[in-house]
């Protein structure tokens, strides 16, 4: 039998999740479970990069592995495990600290812009060498493809030059050349209250919530800007907070921007469009807060992250083996 390709993705436990989180990542990994063997963590010790409360970092832990499988993830095809409890993430980044170079990881965009909005003697490192701890994620598992938002494609594209510059290095494939996949609708949400930023967690203003009440949601998107005009037209350049909302609802209808721009043809009247889109989202979070409840209350989470720990452990541990052999670490028999 031919041998699954692998799929490995995560998400930053910092803020609440929002529906770009939804639509960029958390709904597409599911499509993965069948045709791959899937791993999919919470990055929690990415989490600590910025300063985080602890009681929120634990508790939205928690929630998104109840949002994972709210999303459709079956702890028994995909692993589902934290980041911090497989020690091979951290035992791996400090190898691959030196094979990234500080040149390369300050032109990274994400760093850029969350160090901008800080004072330069309080960045910790960890902010600056974030995407080597993103490798060690990505290059334990040996990963085909990695599901991410746009945002993160940089991230990855960094990875397949340290998997370059590595194998050469020593001569051999040590690492798996892994290949971001982005969604074709939807791989960068705006913001509604300012359609020409990237919805975040970290900027509550205009965003929707997967936590947000239906009714909150429905007046977010009711009051979410557009421009004056009157047309239901894909133009992210003149029109972005329509063309945002069409995007919304094209990826929740599992239909092309195309398709969705014709169903609104001759549609005349913002209001409605924006009715119809936020029906849509509705039609979709509501379901998806009732499983993420029931999740929550059945009291499996702790025996789905022990269970993922435990196979998550034995894929990365085989690995870090081989790259302590390579590197020329001595790795005898006691371990
Ligand atoms: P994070 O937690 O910021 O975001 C999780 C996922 O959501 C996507 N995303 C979006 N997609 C569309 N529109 C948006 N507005 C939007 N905002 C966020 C992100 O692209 C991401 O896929 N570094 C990662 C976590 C991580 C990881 C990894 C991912 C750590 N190690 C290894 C893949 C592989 C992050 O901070 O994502």
């Amino acid at each position: 039998m031919e041998e699954k390709k692998r799929a490995l993705s995560g998400i930053k436990p910092t803020g609440n999740l929002t529906l770009g989180n939804y639509i960029g990542a958390l709904r597409e990994f599911k499509k993965f479970q069948d045709d791959y063997e899937s791993f999919i963590f919470i990055a929690d010790l990415h989490a600590l990069t910025l300063p985080i409360d602890p009681i929120f970092l634990k508790n939205n832990t928690k929630d998104i592995v109840a949002f994972y499988i709210a999303a459709g993830l079956d702890p028994e095809k995909t692993t589902i495990f934290l980041q911090s409890d497989v020690s091979a993430h951290s035992e791996l980044n400090t190898i691959l600290v030196n094979y990234l170079y500080m040149g390369e990881l300050s032109r990274m965009t994400q760093f850029k812009d969350k160090s901008q909005k800080m004072n330069n003697e309080a960045i910790g490192l960890g902010l600056f060498a974030y995407p080597v701890l993103m490798a060690a994620d990505i290059l334990l598992y040996n990963a085909d493809v990695v599901p991410v938002g746009e945002d993160q494609t940089q991230h990855v594209e960094l990875c397949r030059d340290l998997v370059h510059r590595f194998n050469q290095r020593y001569q051999k494939e040590v690492f798996v050349m892994p290949k971001a996949i982005t969604p074709k609708v939807g791989a960068r949400i705006m913001s509604l209250s300012d359609p020409t930023r990237k919805m975040s967690k970290s900027d509550p203003k205009g965003d929707i919530f997967l936590k947000d009440d239906l009714n909150i949601i429905r007046k977010k998107i009711m009051s979410a800007v557009t421009d004056t005009g009157n047309e239901i037209k894909y133009d992210p350049e003149n029109k972005p907070g329509i063309s945002n909302l069409l995007t919304i609802y094209a990826a929740l209808s599992n239909i092309t921007v195309e398709q969705a721009e014709k169903q609104f043809e001759g549609c005349t009247q913002y209001g409605v469009f924006k009715k119809a889109v936020a029906d849509k989202v509705i039609e979709e979070i509501g379901p998806f807060q009732q499983r993420y409840k029931e999740i929550l209350a059945s009291g499996k989470i702790d025996e789905i992250l022990s269970e993922g720990a435990r196979r998550a452990s034995y894929i990365a541990n085989k690995t870090l083996r081989k790259v302590k052999k390579t590197v020329g670490l001595y790795v005898h028999d006691s371990k």
